[in-house]
């Protein structure tokens, strides 16, 4: 694979390996969690089965399979724990972010959970899980072992995994799709809003922690990790999965904390910014399921967002994109071609470092529609879907925005 910046990469790469030796016998305390947590095997009856049923909601499970071969599972929660089953509401798409999965709108109790809580009023939630996470391990031709079964980055994700699991939902409920996305799930989304074949079956869109840009992103490790090329290094060194549950993956953590530049004892702080609403008792709970599972092309092309300042289609220099897009460079996803009759609304926060209040303003400012906003100055990124507090600062007025926009049928055009 073609990387840019090889050469440098190459000599970052030794460096690196020399750092992961010196690791090897003394672990520091910045990825002991990490270490430690236990996660959940693969077996046991999935999402569902996990954490849905166990709580007494109906759930079930379904997998589609994308045009380029990746078996996703979608789970489906029809109604809530008291709700009456031939009584269908409107249906709900919720698209986690990066290293989360679909478990993510359920990690908290039933009270505090969006997934939980859209179910228990009245909605009919499907639960999106992309490729590469523990939920989405299939292929019809590659293992998790292949080299190509990690070849991809949001790009797909939104031009593949999001038409498969929007198109499924669509066919089985023929109707509109109310679409909620959280962070890569918004990138994902802004991406997949300009393809007409993927608007069509949207009513609305709830967007937290809405990213198109990231050239404003301010978290101490991410910026660190930019500045080292690990996204470079790692394809380099042919590590095409980005696990950071893996011997590899927590040792990265160990590299980037250790030298001094970053603050990791509060891990999740230096890589999201501060969080007001996470409850720090519940980490055990947290780590059984998260982090999932990325490739490492998906944060290049993160990487090079941050670098480049774009919201363009992944950058394989200049010949490869000449090839691929017949230009020298990747053409952008143009915000401006989202369909100014598709609603939206936005929750957003002060504290957090990657969704930055400058990049949003960008993005609103480049859509031709209005959304509307909810500003949070004393949420983080991650407060969004794990706040203890969320339901009342931001689900209350999410659901309403659903609930008046949740009536376009197939027949309806904006
Ligand atoms: C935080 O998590 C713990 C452990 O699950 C739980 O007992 C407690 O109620 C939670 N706190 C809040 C405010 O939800
Ligand atoms: C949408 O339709 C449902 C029933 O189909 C109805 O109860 C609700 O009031 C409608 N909402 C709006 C905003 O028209």
């Amino acid at each position: 694979m073609a990387v840019p910046g090889g050469g440098a990469a190459a000599a970052l790469a030794l460096t690196l390996l020399l750092l992961l030796r010196s690791c090897v016998s003394g672990a520091t305390h910045a990825s002991s969690a990490l270490r430690h947590a236990v996660p959940r095997g693969d077996a046991g009856g999935g999402l569902c089965g996990q954490l849905l049923l166990p709580l007494g909601y109906p759930c079930t499970e379904h997998t589609v399979e994308t045009d380029d071969g990746f078996l996703l599972s979608l789970q489906h929660i029809p109604h809530g724990k008291n709700g009456v089953p031939d009584n269908t509401g409107p249906p709900v798409f919720l698209q986690h972010g990066l290293f989360q999965g679909g478990d993510t709108w359920f990690i908290n109790s039933a009270e505090q959970s969006l997934g939980y809580i859209l179910a228990d009023n009245g909605f009919d939630v499907w639960i999106g899980n992309v490729r590469g996470t523990r939920w989405s391990k299939g292929h019809s031709t590659f293992t998790v072992h292949d080299k190509l079964f990690w070849d991809w980055s949001w790009q797909e994700l939104a031009e593949y995994d999001l038409l498969a699991m929007l198109s499924y939902v669509y066919t089985v409920r023929q109707s509109k799709i109310l679409y909620v996305g959280h962070s890569q799930g918004t990138i994902m989304g802004l991406a997949a809003f300009t393809l007409p074949e993927i608007t069509k079956m949207i009513s609305a869109a709830a967007l937290l922690c809405p990213i198109s840009y990231l050239d404003h992103v301010s978290a101490s490790f991410v910026l660190r990790a930019v500045g080292m090329h690990l996204d470079q290094m790692l394809l380099t060194m042919g590590f095409h999965q980005l696990n950071f549950r893996s011997d590899m993956g927590v040792q990265i953590v160990d590299s980037i904390c250790d030298d001094g530049h970053v603050d990791c004892n509060d891990l999740l702080s230096s890589i999201t910014g501060e969080n007001c609403c996470f409850n720090g008792s519940r980490i055990d709970h947290y780590l059984e399921y998260e982090p999932h599972p990325s490739s490492t092309k998906n944060l290049h092309h993160l990487f090079q967002m941050i670098r480049k300042g774009t919201f363009a289609r992944y950058d394989y220099g200049l010949w490869g994109n000449l090839r691929r897009y017949g230009k020298l460079s990747p053409p952008p996803f143009d915000l401006s071609s989202i369909p100014e009759s598709l609603p939206m609304w936005m929750g957003y926060g002060g504290l957090d470092a990657l969704a930055d209040v400058t990049d949003v303003a960008r993005t609103v400012k480049e859509l031709r529609s209005t959304p509307e906003l909810l500003y949070i100055s004393g949420y983080g990124h991650i407060d969004f879907v794990m706040s203890v507090k969320a339901k009342d600062d931001v689900y209350v007025d999410l659901m309403q925005f659903l609930r008046l926009r949740a009536n376009g049928s197939l027949h309806s055009s904006y």
